[in-house]
């Protein structure tokens, strides 16, 4: 092929992309890349469900090859499972579009590391809720306060006006809640089990502008009070010391 001849193929799912867009929901995890070619962004969008890819999107500020790209894997990848996808290649992608001039395989690339990105997340977000489940059953108290200062979510987060708050490491919706209640209150504390060196540069990046206080190495061993929380007991996993911290609220 010459370095400038697209294929039909090409030019149809240029012209005609398929599957473009984003999804939402509990079920949907997100794969976002860059080319360190030419500097164009890819973000695939997979919603599984028991081990299957279910539906696929993609978004991208990318060329007419990375959109032809991106719309072939998303259909060589719906319906299949996490295993089958992930074995998906750019070759393969190529191939399937019966070949991409030479100069544009690099743009091949984004589209399949977007996916294996998106079906990492998807991985590491299982992990995550066992993980979080197993840490949620450890902590004494919040059952008993679960009305009292336990939050799941925050209806009304003017309730939680500076007040003193923790909040638990859950990821990237727990970062924007702390730093969303930091404007109400002065007193915000989120709590990680995570090494600094280990904790999500981004995050940490969102938290210190917010300038809420970031505890690492550091996981909550039970909920303290009368007929509210007053209290919590942490326990420093680095300095293995258990202490108290004063709280009002505690957002899991
Ligand atoms: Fe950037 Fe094709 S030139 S993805």
């Amino acid at each position: 092929m010459k370095s400038t001849t697209y294929s039909e193929k090409v030019l149809d799912h240029f012209r005609n992309p398929r599957n473009v867009g984003t999804l939402e929901g509990e079920d949907v995890s997100m794969g976002r890349v860059g080319n360190p070619v030419c500097g164009d962004l890819m973000e695939i969008y997979i919603r599984v469900k028991d081990n299957i890819i279910t539906d696929i999107k993609f978004k991208t500020f990318g060329c007419g090859s990375a959109i032809a790209t991106a719309s072939m894997i998303t259909e060589l990848a719906k319906g299949k499972s996490i295993e089958e996808a992930e074995k998906i290649t750019r070759g393969d992608v190529a191939d399937e579009l019966d070949g991409l001039p030479p100069i544009k395989m690099h743009c091949s690339n984004l589209a399949a590391d977007a996916l294996k990105a998106a079906i990492k997340n998807y991985r590491e977000k299982g992990h995550q809720s066992e993980k979080e489940k197993r840490t949620l059953q450890k902590i004494i108290g919040i059952e008993r306060f679960q009305d009292a200062g336990v939050y799941t979510k925050i209806n009304d987060p003017q309730q939680l006006k500076d007040k003193r708050i923790i909040i638990l490491d859950k990821g990237e919706e727990s970062v924007s809640r702390a730093c969303l209640l930091r404007e109400l209150s002065p007193r915000v504390v989120f709590i990680t089990p995570n090494k600094e060196s280990l904790f999500n540069e981004e995050f940490k990046q969102k938290l210190h502008k917010a300038r809420v206080k970031i505890l690492y190495e550091t996981e909550i061993l039970e909920l303290l009070g009368r007929k509210k929380i007053e209290k919590i007991k942490v326990h420093d996993l680095n300095e293995d010391e258990v202490y108290e911290l004063f709280a009002d609220a505690i957002i899991l």
